[in-house]
């Protein structure tokens, strides 16, 4: 396997502060950089007047290298979409969990073959917008075959994969959720664990109370799965604290919070995911991403790509979002997308570029990674490699010259 060195970057965002070459910030900046990959691993980082050789040169001409994006939450895998209900929403209708239900059905209605190709374009327009891994959930299926189907499909794409029979109660059990809580609890988790390594619960007004979500995700815990939680979107139930009584591993969404909230989950090793596009397209009050990171707790943003909530597989604009309404820098949004997500799967081996990580980056045609934020809506991503291997580039044509 051959060794290929980025040459002439205006900037190298590597998340480690350590780096000697950076400027000791959380994003380890590095200016006037070069980075070498060997096989599927970042080989050296630095200055680019000592960079070592290597078998392959490629010239960045000035363009910006960040991390890839880690998107830590996401339901790609249904059929059909919800405009119409989006279009409702804008000119006022609440968004409520009810609207699951449409998805589940046409997500039942759909072969297996379907949910894969739909899911596969999703996975591809998240790799042509930096994004290098992906959590993907089931929850459209809602019986054991479906879920099944599901699952299967999420696992596929991505090791980290997601059950969440627990999404809401699907119309059939409406007078008997007990049963249903059973059958996540039981039959269901059995014939998805195996292609599964999280699960999650919605747990919130009109899905799952506490009880019910401590129980399932005892369930999961007892079959080698790892928690995480849909938590306080809709109302504050408590979902957080359990969250972090289970040390799940992340609590998402996060509107609803106290100050009691916010100290509980600062002395945890629970990440708070926030949702920008969840909030933007069900015009909810923003989570509150600024106040919890000033109370010390770590932050991720992810996209929550579904087609109810949050219809965007873009982390430049989640990024952008969070920047204008939650009030974040653009550099500790930056920061929450990469190495936050990161630690919102548990993983230590992507969201930084250091000696030995993942060779997982984009590409961002800017001098600066601000531009993420400050060009909302352009594509600005040229180029996404994972694994030392490149997924997507934007030929060259089309991506400016970067001038600094
Ligand atoms: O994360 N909140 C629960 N689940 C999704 C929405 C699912 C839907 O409305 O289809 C979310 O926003
Ligand atoms: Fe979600």
């Amino acid at each position: 396997m051959s060794s290929t060195r980025f040459d002439n970057m205006a900037m190298l965002v590597t998340n480690d502060p350590a780096n000697e070459a950076g400027d000791g910030s959380p994003l380890g900046l590095i200016r006037d950089a070069s980075m070498v990959i060997d096989a599927d691993h970042v080989a050296w980082v630095g200055h680019q007047t000592h960079a070592p050789d290597a078998d392959v040169l490629v010239d960045l001409d000035g363009q910006t290298v960040i991390p890839g994006f880690v998107d830590s939450h996401s339901h790609l895998v249904f059929g059909g979409d919800r405009a119409e209900e989006f279009a409702a929403r804008m000119s006022g209708t609440p968004y409520s969990a009810g609207g699951i239900a449409t998805t589940v059905a046409e997500t039942r209605a759909s072969d297996s073959g379907e949910l894969r190709a739909n899911a596969r374009r999703l996975v591809a327009e998240m790799a042509a917008s930096g994004t290098t891994t992906v959590e993907i959930k089931g929850g459209y299926g809602l019986t054991t075959d479906d879920e099944v189907r599901c699952q299967s499909i999420a696992h596929e794409l991505t090791p980290e994969s997601t059950f969440l029979g627990a999404h809401v109660v699907p119309p059939e059990f409406r007078d008997r959720r007990d049963d249903y809580v059973a059958l996540v609890a039981g039959d269901m988790l059995d014939a998805c664990a195996p292609n599964a390594r999280w699960i999650d619960v919605f747990c919130d007004r009109g899905a799952f109370d506490v009880d019910e979500a401590r129980l399932i995700l005892g369930a999961g815990v007892a079959k080698g799965l790892l928690p995480r939680l849909h938590a306080h979107q809709l109302s504050r139930t408590g979902a957080v604290e359990l969250g972090v009584a289970l040390d799940a591993a992340s609590v998402d969404h996060c509107n609803e919070m106290n100050a009691d909230d916010l100290d509980v989950l600062a002395s945890s090793s629970t990440v708070a995911t926030v949702l920008p596009g969840a909030d933007f397209s069900t015009r909810s009050r923003y989570a509150d991403a600024r106040r919890m990171i000033d109370a010390g707790v770590v932050v991720a943003i992810a996209s929550d790509c579904n087609p109810g909530t949050s219809y965007t597989t873009s982390m430049p604009f989640c990024i952008a979002v969070a920047v204008r309404e939650m009030s974040l820098t653009p550099a500790e949004a930056l920061w929450s997308a990469t190495a936050g997500g990161a630690k919102a799967l548990r993983r230590d081996d992507i969201g930084v570029l250091a000696v030995g990580k993942r060779a997982d980056f984009a590409v961002i045609a800017a001098p600066s990674y601000v531009h993420l934020a400050y060009r909302p809506g352009v594509a600005l991503v040229s180029a996404t490699w994972k694994s030392g291997s490149q997924m997507m580039r934007v030929p060259r044509s089309t991506t400016p010259r970067a001038r600094y």
